[in-house]
């Protein structure tokens, strides 16, 4: 009933003519999939020709990180309208890196997603503890701050359009993956917290993707948990055959 998605983030990867090499390849490997939602997210200057070139295809394509002014003396952001206009349809918000090296916090997530909503994007929400507060028992509180903080003030129909990603700060990159368990503990409890901020229904509904280490010799095990709706990948996704193997999982 949830349509499971498979999402690449490339971080600081890849030039026009490389992301295009790409795209093209995991084009021809994945047409013939319709189960699950492929997504793609590329640097914001390959963004427009990789959506073109996806144009009515079964991949989707989303930003980053986005901005929440719809214009003006913002030197150096991109906004929701500008994202819509070039072909993106997701934005990914809120990432690890961007907490860590960028300043963002619960508050500027917050208008991320809302600004991204109110454009007809999907947000793609990250959250996730640090190796520190997982080894002093913090996860469940640190996650549940960012569910809470992130989701500030949404209606119930907007929080079933969101798409919460979980990434253990610890795995992200690093080849250390969370065990099944232990991803499907915290995506219980995400999915919990949601159906108090929310309801039961939009729960029921919302996709929790697991991040962090997912390769094609973990992506089964993982999706084969009842919470798991996807996966958010960095590195597997930069080559087309790891990431088409992510796509074509195997339950
Ligand atoms: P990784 O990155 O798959 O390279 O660990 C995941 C992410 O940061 O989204």
């Amino acid at each position: 009933m949830r349509k499971p998605m498979i999402a690449g983030n490339w971080k600081l990867h890849k030039t026009v003519s490389e992301a295009l090499e790409l795209v093209k390849d995991v084009q021809k490997n994945v047409a013939d999939v319709q189960d699950v939602e492929i997504v793609v997210a590329p640097v914001f200057t390959a963004l427009y020709p990789v959506a073109a070139e996806l144009k009515g295809s079964n991949i989707a394509v989303s930003s980053q990180d986005v901005y929440w002014e719809e214009q003006g003396p913002f030197t150096g952001e991109v906004v929701p309208g500008m994202l819509k206009d070039v072909g993106c349809t997701h934005a990914i918000i809120g990432h690890s890196e961007r907490r860590q090296y960028f300043g963002e916090t619960e508050e500027t997530v917050n208008k991320k997603v809302k600004a991204a909503l109110a454009a007809g994007l999907t947000p793609i929400m990250c959250v996730g503890e640090t190796l520190e507060q997982r080894e002093s028992g913090d996860t469940m509180n640190v996650v549940a701050a960012q569910v809470r903080g992130g989701l500030e003030g949404l209606s119930n129909d907007d929080v079933a359009k969101i798409v919460i990603a979980y990434e253990p700060v610890w795995a992200i990159g690093t080849g250390k993956t969370a065990t099944p368990d232990q991803a499907q503990d915290v995506h219980k409890s995400i999915r919990d917290l949601v159906a108090e901020i929310a309801s039961a229904d939009v729960a029921d509904g919302i996709r929790i993707l697991y991040g962090g280490s997912v390769k094609p010799e973990n992506v089964d095990e993982l999706m084969g948990q009842p919470d798991l709706d996807g996966a958010l990948v960095g590195g597997a996704a930069l080559k087309s055959d790891s990431f088409t193997r992510l796509v074509k999982f195997e339950k």
